[in-house]
């Protein structure tokens, strides 16, 4: 049987690849930088598949250059990079991977904010550098007992991270753009999204990137928040106006923030968020645990053979096009 044709557009975790060459001829980027549009798209001219990786934007013009295309995997719950209308209208399925990376995720969002509220990532800079003398003592950081924690964006890791939240003796109160129907059984309370800004003492984003939610916050929502107020966001990058929130911490309108995702990403060694005292910044490591990588990766490898095959994937965001295949 003739293998299929896929490209793979950078580095991804052996088993999966394994898997994808098992039954694939592969061409893989593998080199750290991403390819270029016109370096992608002379790839793809024969391409079925393409396991793609989130810093890749899926567009009509890639789509155009590559007719044979049947399915597009990524290894990530987001999918902000992916024109989804682009791909249904040419009747490829698109799967990621939500579920494997839940926990994992709600993890690296409670851990900003503990680190963030206790100061662990200062301590250790302080110690290191030798200041750990007799007499001397770092600034205090702030309880979360007792505290009232609103998530912006309440799904599956929004809840985890309630759990983790109300563990700690934590309020939850969320912002969604409809209430969740079960969320008494959660434990959690609901606010309109201007209520919770005023209200909360940390905030945690974990809303997708759409066309709504891009600059969410700006000046005006952190103008409302407490000055006491955590801000963590693990969500992308593009929720926040960086420069309102450079300009909210630099005034001192806002105690903290706590970054797993910026804009832009990478964020330039020299950017003015870094030289601020009152910001702990992450690059981008939700998911970043060898076991959650390897079942994100393994789930996107599934995700493309199956398409492959003509057979619905397990994961489709454009479910549409999935029933389509599998009827055919
Ligand atoms: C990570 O940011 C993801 O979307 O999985």
């Amino acid at each position: 049987m003739d293998k299929y044709k896929v490209v793979i557009a950078g580095r991804i975790m052996p088993p999966a690849l394994a898997a994808i060459q098992e039954q694939c001829e592969v061409l893989q980027w593998d080199r750290p930088v991403p390819p270029t549009l016109s370096q992608l798209t002379r790839w793809l001219q024969d391409a079925e598949g393409l396991f793609v990786l989130p810093n890749i934007a899926v567009n009509e013009e890639l789509l155009a250059a590559a007719p044979k295309l049947r399915v597009i995997a990524q290894p990530a719950v987001g999918y902000d990079n992916i024109d989804i209308q682009a791909c249904t209208n040419r009747k490829i399925p698109f799967g990621n991977t939500p579920g494997v990376l839940v926990e994992t995720t709600a993890d690296l969002a409670f851990g900003l904010l503990l680190t963030a509220a206790r100061r662990i990532h200062e301590g250790w800079d302080w110690v290191r550098a030798g200041k750990w003398q007799p007499g001397a003592s770092l600034p205090l950081g702030v309880d979360l007992y007792g505290k009232t924690l609103g998530i912006v964006g309440l799904g599956a890791i929004g809840t985890a991270v309630a759990r983790r939240a109300q563990a700690s003796g934590m309020k939850v109160i969320y912002h969604n753009r409809r209430p969740r129907p079960n969320h008494e059984v959660l434990g959690v309370e609901y606010r309109l999204f201007e209520d919770l800004l005023t209200e909360a003492d940390f905030i945690v984003v974990l809303t997708p990137l759409t066309p709504e939610s891009r600059g969410l916050f700006g000046a005006k929502e952190f103008a409302r928040m407490k000055p006491t107020v955590y801000f963590i966001n693990a969500a992308r990058g593009a929720v926040v106006d960086t420069q309102a929130l450079y300009n909210a911490l630099a005034d001192g309108q806002i105690a903290y923030a706590a970054l797993d995702v910026t804009d832009p990403e990478p964020l330039p060694a020299d950017h003015p968020l870094i030289k601020l005292p009152n910001i702990l910044i992450a690059p981008h490591i939700g998911s970043a645990t060898t076991e959650t990588r390897n079942k994100m990766a393994l789930l996107a490898a599934e995700n493309l053979l199956l398409g492959l095959a003509g057979k619905p994937l397990v994961t489709c965001v454009n479910t549409e096009v999935n029933y389509r295949q599998q009827k055919a």
